[in-house]
């Protein structure tokens, strides 16, 4: 028997795809071999185990039943089904009245975010705490307007935007709380986090994934199709890449080093920050994907990364892969270099680069050199990472 887990996973499956039209409940709709619901339980499978809950349309639980069966695999005993309402929040509702005891963290998802990965599942879920709920976020990239019947009436800042995806987590009793205020006041919210925040409660926000957009119209269903169908890469799904980067020190200010802040170090000089770790890291990612380099993708054409740390230049290079169809699987790099002095602030340096990467593992070692060449001078960093990449 598996320990119980404590953290639930809502999937909400019983909608009807009014804007799909796709001749059945959305959830049942045909992505490739598989449904959007199989797709979207695969990704929750492959997450860490949790409770998982699925809400599906009146009349098709069984359905939806050999849909879990079939993703759940030896993790059957952490599904169950319940049947959905007439809204989203109903929806939600139910599920919530199906959470076991030991649950503290639920996150509920929209089946129809059916390639959602992994990795965003268990992001979230990793950074939901006792007060506060999460959601996984993209930057807006259109430009965007104000406008009304009679033309544009106005620019919106879109740096001040995101759009919210799933899944999104929350302490289970105060997203219960919430839950029974809006019965209460009989208000309908557009998704769980507004619901949340109308009760008072705060949300942050953590990087999502473009293949974590919601598959709504016939547009969106064709966009899931092309993604599963795009041929694996030659040599097998799995790639590697190498990146290094040198700095010297010198310059004003702080060092930036490996996401983190170094006070009373010397900084080292270069575009942005210098985190000569950080770029590493991206010059491997692009080249285990064979999307190019660092300088084609952050560098001096691109005034916006002058100054930028590490969370900023990586989650970006994993927006590109993702982009191109990859997942990243892990990095490893390591430094040389006198100083700073590392081993002490190792895991705090792997936990921000591994979010910034959407929780893909990064582990970072330093050396020094005995003395020789430019970094036991003193005079700066080398830096070599390993990363590598699968299609996703
Ligand atoms: N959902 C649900 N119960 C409802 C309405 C929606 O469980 N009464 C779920 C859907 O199954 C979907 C998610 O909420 O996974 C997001 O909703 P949406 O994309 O709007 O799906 P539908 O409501 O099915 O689609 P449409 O609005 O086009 O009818
Ligand atoms: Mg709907």
């Amino acid at each position: 028997m598996l320990p119980v887990p404590h953290t639930a996973i809502i999937v909400v499956a019983a909608g009807s795809g009014t804007r799909l039209a796709g001749g059945a409940p959305k959830a049942f709709v045909g992505i490739d071999a598989h449904s959007i619901l199989r797709h979207a339980l695969d990704g929750v499978f492959a997450a860490a185990p949790a409770q998982v809950v699925v809400v599906a349309p009146a009349g098709f639980e069984g359905d939806a039943e050999s849909e879990l069966l079939a993703a759940a695999g030896e993790r059957a005993d952490l599904g169950r089904i319940v049947t959905g309402g007439a809204t989203r929040q109903e929806s939600v509702a139910a599920g919530l009245a199906a959470l076991w005891g030991d649950v503290e963290t639920v996150l509920v998802h929209d089946a129809a975010r059916a390639l959602t990965p992994a990795a965003v599942i268990d992001a979230v879920a990793a950074a939901v705490d006792d007060a506060s709920g999460v959601i996984p976020v993209l930057p807006v990239v259109d430009t965007l307007k104000r406008v009304d019947e009679h033309g544009v009436t106005g620019a919106v800042d879109r740096s001040e935007l995101a759009a919210a995806q799933t899944p999104q987590g929350f302490p289970r009793a105060l997203l219960e709380s919430a839950y029974a205020e809006a019965r209460t006041a009989g208000v309908e919210y557009t998704d769980d986090a507004a619901l949340f925040a109308a009760a008072g409660h705060a949300v942050r926000h953590i990087p999502g994934a473009e293949r974590g957009f919601k598959i709504t119209t016939p547009a969106d269903l064709e966009r899931a199709r092309h993604l599963l169908s795009a041929p694996i890469r030659s040599a097998g799904a799995v790639r590697v890449g190498i990146g290094t980067d040198v700095h010297a020190f010198g310059g004003e200010g702080d060092l930036w080093l490996a996401g983190l802040v170094w006070p009373g170090e010397q900084p080292l000089s270069g575009h942005s920050d210098g985190d000569a770790v950080a770029h590493a890291i991206v010059d491997a990612l692009l080249g285990a994907a064979g999307l190019g380099d660092i300088g084609e993708h952050f560098g001096t054409a691109h005034p916006e990364y002058a100054g930028a740390h590490a969370p900023v230049f990586l989650a970006r290079t994993r927006e590109i892969l993702e982009a191109a169809g990859f997942a990243i699987g892990n990095v490893s790099v390591q430094f040389q270099g006198n100083r700073p002095r590392f081993s002490g602030r190792r895991s705090e340096a792997e936990a921000v680069l591994s979010a910034a990467l959407g929780g893909a593992p990064v582990s970072v070692t330093a050396t020094t050199t005995d003395g020789l060449g430019f970094p036991g001078r003193g005079e700066g960093i080398a830096v070599t990472a390993i990363a590598m990449v699968h299609a996703s």
